[in-house]
């Protein structure tokens, strides 16, 4: 049998992939199963989308190849958004890539920067594209360990001089998937002024730009000044517009920056499907009034799964943003035992923190995907588990 690349042998376990296969048998069990595993919510994407996905599908035109030009329409939904939203100025045509969601531009864009011998900077607990990208290109992963005591950023002064020298990316994501971090605009001003000394690229992750509570607005990284000498931003319709199989996001940069990707992509994909982009187009335009009203579910899930998970004994902060619970364990429970553990027992899928990479040990991550009262069980069957496994609910 051909023997696959020593790049793909390479790669880690994806961890979400596993789990649809390993629910089926508890269902045909008959067990109550409350999935959080995936950041994947419940709810349904903008009407104003699905009626112009309807619509958009009658047209034979919306049929043909998007290519890498895409729908102009989509592109200048995008340029209004970046503009009403952070107040960055983007020309739709030369400085906006539209994705087959914003995990394939986040995979590509290491092919068009790393090889062999170049080093990327992957925080870890992170999202898994990050390495994936990295490691397909041939290139290694440097892994920065994200914890509580360093407010889960990445400080380029830890990383060793000799590691910097070979670096060409630097991945950043905040609002964070999963520690549900959040990066003060200091911070993201010294980051970018650290790329612009090392030459490294700087992929800004902000597939939760908008997914922010308490008035909390998360930034853009072209808010702080020089940071198009060196940043790729990734934006995503999936988590804020309930659109996650849609397969639509975009990244925005420079036309220097953006071209290399660009690039990697007319050879690799032929964009998605037109309809989708005007569909993105429509809940683009209609953001606001949308946006406002899906927050206010997400808001209630947070504080009841908060409450909820705090009084079975865990302790987590209160996310100021994404749709994530980033949970403590005792060091004596290790995570994938744990969700092992609650996923047989008690029927509930969570994300066990080293199936982020190691760095993730200690923790594991809740999604806020189901309601109040469906995440207030899952606390309580967590907290069964957390008993048993040797520690006493407080
Ligand atoms: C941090 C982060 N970035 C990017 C994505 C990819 O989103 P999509 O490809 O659906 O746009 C996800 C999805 O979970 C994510 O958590």
């Amino acid at each position: 049998m051909p023997r696959p690349s020593e790049r793909v042998l390479g790669l880690p376990a994806y961890p979400l992939g596993k789990l649809p296969e390993r629910k089926r048998p508890l269902i045909a069990r008959g067990v109550d199963v409350i999935d959080l595993g995936a950041g994947d919510a419940d709810l349904a994407p903008p009407p104003v989308a699905v009626e112009r996905l309807a619509e958009a599908a009658e047209s034979p035109a919306m049929s043909r190849y998007g290519f890498g030009i895409g729908l102009v329409e989509y592109r200048e939904s995008i340029a209004r958004f970046m503009q009403r939203r952070f107040g960055v100025t983007f020309d739709a045509m030369q400085e906006v890539v539209p994705l087959i969601g914003s995990k394939e531009g986040i995979a590509h864009v290491a092919l068009a920067y790393a090889e062999a011998g170049d080093v990327t900077i992957v925080p870890e607990p992170g999202y898994l594209a990050y390495l994936g990208g990295t490691l397909l290109a041939g290139a290694e992963a440097f892994r920065y360990v994200l914890r509580p005591d360093n407010g889960f950023l990445v400080d380029l002064d830890d990383v060793p001089k000799s590691i910097l020298a070979r670096t060409k990316i630097l991945y950043l994501n905040y609002p964070n998937n999963p520690t549900a971090a959040v990066a003060p605009m200091s911070y993201l001003e010294s980051v970018v002024k650290r790329c612009r000394e090392l030459d490294i690229l700087l992929v800004y992750d902000n597939a939760y730009s908008e997914m922010a509570f308490d008035g909390y607005q998360p930034p853009s990284i072209f808010e702080v000044s020089g940071a198009r000498d060196i940043a790729i931003e990734f934006h995503s319709m999936s988590k804020t517009w309930n659109m996650t199989g849609w397969r639509c996001g975009w990244a925005v940069g420079s036309a220097e920056l953006i071209g290399p990707l660009v690039r990697v992509k007319s050879f690799v994909d032929t964009g998605a499907f037109m309809a989708v982009q005007a569909a993105s187009a429509a809940a683009l335009d209609s953001s606001p009034d949308f946006l406002a009203a899906n927050l206010s579910i997400f808001r209630d899930r947070r504080d009841a799964a908060v409450a909820a998970f705090r009084e079975s004994g865990f302790e987590c902060e209160t996310p100021m943003a994404t749709m994530y619970l980033w949970l403590a364990l005792p060091e004596s429970i290790p995570s994938a035992e744990f969700a092992e553990t609650l996923m047989e027992e008690e029927g509930v899928i969570v994300l066990p923190g080293s199936a982020l990479g190691e760095g993730g040990e200690g923790f594991f991550r809740v999604s806020f995907v189901t309601s109040p009262e469906r995440l207030r069980e899952a606390a309580s069957r967590a907290g069964r588990v957390l008993a048993r496994m040797g520690v006493t609910t407080r």
